[in-house]
């Protein structure tokens, strides 16, 4: 008989091989390895501290799993498709070491409430990971925000000029999305840490266990109050992966701005050469590969949780082996976004050099202060939207005559409205239409500043 034979005396024969290796996930949950034994631990030692297993059991098991740490950072431990898993891995190779104490450890446990374990201790350390990376990309739009406070920017609303703004401010818009990603990330790991080792395969398990303790030992905050759930829940994952989702949609909008800024039509930006690429055959060509493929990328983080959602949405209480699929979602999400941050960080910090002159350029040559002869007009008691119907018609003849409205003469606005002064003129330079939005949150410089402090001191209370 098969001594490496995964199931009990009931089988007697083994696996089809095509089925073993569409069973199988050791392919990829190898990545939960150091999570698988951690968990193991503190099971061991939950079973030496109930009695159930001996101190000196538990020592021996704790020691051939440690061991087992050992060779997998050494690149010797590289289990294959006939062990299925990496909870069954770990246990075989435990036993190999350890002789039969090592078949001991699986006592009270099922893999159900083991892999539901092992992956949220992945998780819970990754998401801290990834709020870190959330961190030093904050950083970056802090730094590069304070050098450009007085550095104005067309702002568009349809993608037309609309009004112009700070540069400092929009990229603090940026700051506040992210903001919010960190803070829900925060929000699904303080759900992930919750413990279902105890749990068994979905009724608990009819030895005297204490739940609480391996779950102190693994730093859960929590656990699972109910069996069934415990076993079957993935609604951390899919938070998760909805959280993961709106962070590659922030970046997804950033990249997209940058690919438009850095084209000829805008020229605002220009790449830098570590950090943008050439064509293989138009020798002209400078190209943002970098935001393209985070916007590229962020369709399959959305397709992650599109297939996680669709996943759990028909299983039946409690679990089912579609949960298996859980892993490579949750993972290449994980790699995906980590990535995606660190790479933008890396852009904003060397990869773009905002093109000062062409943006003072762009913010003169447009009509994006027509708002701002409208509300002059406003607060020298002309009703709002009868100075917006007279400022619609200077646009228009200035369209038509190929003028600004900065060259209209006195004489001529004050033909448009007798109460136009002289001060007009500085009332729609670009500097005043921005300086002038001072009300809470806007783009005048003094609320950028308090803006820009605000997020200062926000990254020094949470480094
Ligand atoms: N490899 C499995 C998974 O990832 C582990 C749990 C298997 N449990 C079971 N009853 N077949 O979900």
């Amino acid at each position: 008989m098969n001594k490496n034979k995964t199931w009990s005396d009931r089988f007697e024969e083994s696996l089809h091989p095509t089925i073993a290796i569409f069973n199988a996930s050791i392919g990829f949950d190898i990545e939960l390895i150091e999570y698988d034994l951690t968990g193991s631990i503190a099971h061991a030692q939950m079973l030496a501290h109930t009695g159930i297993i001996s101190s000196i059991e538990a020592q021996q098991i704790v020691d051939g799993l440690e061991q087992i740490r050992q060779e997998y950072r050494q690149g010797n431990f590289n289990p294959g498709i006939d062990q299925e898993d990496i909870h069954f891995a770990v246990e075989r190779r435990l036993t190999e070491l350890i002789g039969d104490v090592g078949k001991k450890l699986h006592t009270a446990r099922s893999r159900n409430d083991q892999v539901g374990t092992d992956l949220r201790l992945y998780l819970r350390d990754q998401i801290s990971q990834i709020q870190k990376a959330i961190r030093d990309l904050q950083g970056v739009l802090v730094k590069q925000a304070s050098e450009h406070i007085e550095t104005l920017i067309p702002g568009y609303t349809h993608l037309q000029r609309a009004q112009p703004v700070s540069l400092a401010h929009h990229l603090l818009a940026y700051f506040q999305m992210l903001e919010r990603d960190w803070q829900r990330l925060g929000e699904v790991r303080r759900r992930t840490n919750t413990c279902p080792l105890g749990s068994g395969a979905l009724a608990g398990t009819t030895f005297e266990i204490d739940r609480h303790y391996s779950a102190k030992l693994l730093e859960f905050d929590q656990v699972y109050a109910n069996s069934l759930d415990g076993v079957s829940d993935r609604d951390f994952a899919i938070e998760f992966l909805n959280g993961s989702s709106l962070i590659m949609v922030h970046l997804s909008r950033l990249s997209e701005e940058i690919i438009l800024w850095a084209s000829h039509e805008f020229g605002f930006v220009s790449l830098t050469d570590r950090c943008a690429t050439g064509s293989s055959i138009m020798p002209q060509k400078k190209n943002p590969d970098v935001p393209e493929l985070i916007r590229g990328k962020t369709g399959r983080v959305f397709g992650h949780l599109q297939a996680l959602l669709v996943m759990m949405k028909g299983l039946p209480l409690a679990y089912n082996k579609d949960l298996q699929e859980d892993k490579e979602a949750v993972f290449d999400t994980v790699k995906t976004v980590k990535i995606s941050l660190e790479v933008m960080t890396i852009l904003l910090e060397e990869g773009i050099e905002f093109k000062t002159n062409r943006l003072n350029q762009a913010v003169n040559e447009d009509f994006s202060n027509a708002t701002d002869v409208a509300d002059y007009l406003a607060q020298k008691g002309v009703p709002f939207r009868q100075a917006y119907n007279l400022v619609g018609k200077v646009v228009k003849h200035s369209l038509s005559s190929g003028k600004l409205l900065k060259d209209l003469t006195l004489e001529q606005w004050k033909e448009i409205h007798p109460a136009f002064e002289s001060d007009i003129y500085n009332a729609i330079t670009p500097r005043q239409v921005v300086a002038a939005r001072n009300s809470y949150g806007g783009t005048g410089f003094e609320q950028v500043r308090a803006q820009l402090q605000d997020a200062i001191d926000l990254l020094g209370q949470s480094s």
